[in-house]
């Protein structure tokens, strides 16, 4: 079966980093996240394997692709940005002490650190000191533990925040990029120019750290041609250590599906995103790169843990504990929310600020490792783990037999270079009827 010669009829970019999936009908009041709080210490987690996961909503800008829960920092006048920032700081602050009273950093090995946005780079010197530093003091983290930090090109570049987070430990920076294409940036909201670009991925690197940056195709006005100028830039220019590669997500808030009338036309057809895809993978591979994920690509030696820690690693149900506003975790078999900033804020709360809660029936259990194998690009559980469902596996072997995954002589299930085309259709065809409906309802 050739890649053009598609096996399945809808190839939509899926927001399939969490599961199960959550909604607003598993909001829950104070009564409930107790319950499940007791019950995080009273039980053994499922994998030790754990992200720790931070995230800071602010920007001063919004792309109009964005599909994250990020605020502009001028929402929320009269406050200035720096006293805005602040008491995200100290609610932060606060939040981490009250995980500690849950969470045993004995029994959950916290393997990666990544404070996400959003855009983390805004924060201060003392914001970010007060952050690590309370990390740092409350988790015993291992020598070992890598730690990304997150930032956007006009913040991130600024000398003293780079001295301050090489202080702190942090192992990896990572940017937006998106495209080089001036014009393509200019109609996609993106505002930090080349030069700025170039001249913060040189003191990035400078400073030491592993650079990463991503970039995205199916963008409205990007072509394949351009494209693969992108990919072209940042190995060859950046001299990045690592890529996030995200194919557009059309989220119904975005100002891509909200203009549609606009934007709709200058999308490029799906063959195209197939193209640009397989064209990728060949290209990173040629220039030595590694396909960690479905969607990143490191040079060998920058190698890291953090994708495959959320999409569930080897047993399907390694840890993520997630912080600040909106955070989206996994802890025990339950995926949680946090409330959004205005609930946030005001950290007069007593116990972790969540908002959703759900907790895996046997059939989310058993299948959550399928649901990931495909960006994960291999399925390796080991012979403890829960036994998928019958379904799940007649589906397994389906994708097996239709040429887009293979099994090798040591059992491991790997994706072919035709599934690493498909892997969201793949991992859709393992969810459950009420949950494709969920979580077409993300998108458009
Ligand atoms: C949450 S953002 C934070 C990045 C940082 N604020 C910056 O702009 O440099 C992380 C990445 O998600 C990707 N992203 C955002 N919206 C997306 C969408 N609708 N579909 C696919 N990827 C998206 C972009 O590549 C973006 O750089
Ligand atoms: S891509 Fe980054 S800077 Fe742009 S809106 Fe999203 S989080 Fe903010």
């Amino acid at each position: 079966m050739s890649a053009l010669n598609p096996p399945y009829t809808d190839r939509r970019a899926l927001p399939i980093s969490f599961y199960p999936l959550l909604s607003a009908e598993d909001d829950v009041d104070s009564a409930a996240i107790d319950r499940f709080t007791d019950s995080l210490k009273q039980s053994e987690p499922p994998d030790r394997s754990t992200l720790l996961y931070i995230h800071v909503p602010f920007c001063e800008s919004i792309c109009r692709f964005c599909g994250f829960y990020r605020r502009l920092t001028t929402d929320f006048a009269p406050l200035s940005r720096a006293e805005l920032l602040d008491r995200f700081t100290s609610a932060l602050t606060r939040e981490i002490a009250c995980w500690r009273t849950v969470i045993d950093p004995g029994v959950h090995a916290i393997e990666s650190i990544y404070i996400g946005g959003g855009t983390p780079s805004l924060l201060s010197c003392a914001n970010i000191e007060a952050m690590i530093g309370t990390l740092r003091r409350q988790f015993d983290l291992r020598a070992d533990c890598e730690i990304t930090f997150e930032g956007e090109v006009r913040s991130i570049g600024d000398p003293e925040k780079l001295s301050v987070l090489r202080d702190l430990g942090v192992t990896r920076v990572s940017f937006g990029v998106q495209t080089f294409h001036e014009s393509v940036r200019k109609l996609n909201g993106l505002q930090p120019t080349l030069d700025q670009i170039r001249r913060c991925a040189d003191r990035v690197r400078n400073a030491g750290f592993q650079v990463n940056v991503d970039l995205m195709y199916g963008l409205p006005s990007q072509d394949f041609e351009i494209f693969m100028n992108d990919l072209s830039i940042a190995v060859h220019e950046l001299r990045v250590s690592h890529i996030d590669l995200y194919d557009t997500i059309l989220y119904p808030n975005i100002d891509l599906f909200t203009r549609r009338e606009v934007f709709s036309g200058m999308l490029p057809p799906e063959e195209e995103g197939v193209r640009m895809l397989m064209r990728a993978i060949e290209f990173f591979r040629s220039e030595g790169f590694v396909q960690l994920t479905a969607d990143d690509f490191v040079r060998p030696g920058a190698e890291y843990r953090m994708k495959d820690l959320i999409y569930g690693s080897r047993s399907g149900h390694s840890q993520v504990l997630a912080m600040g506003p909106a955070a989206v975790g996994y802890l025990g078999y339950t995926s949680y929310r946090n409330e959004v900033l205005e609930h946030y804020l005001p950290s007069d709360w007593q116990r972790p600020t969540i908002q959703r809660l759900r907790t895996s029936d046997d059939h989310e259990k058993a299948n959550r490792a399928l649901i990931f194998y495909p960006k994960r690009l291999m399925l390796n559980v080991p012979d403890h783990c829960i036994e998928p469902s019958p379904e799940g596996k007649a589906i397994l072997e389906r994708q097996i037999a239709c040429g887009l995954a293979q099994r090798q002589p040591d059992g491991i299930v790997r994706a072919t270079e035709l599934g690493k085309l498909w892997v969201d259709s793949m991992s859709a065809e393992f969810l459950s009827p009420s949950e494709k409906r969920r979580i077409f309802k993300l998108v458009q």
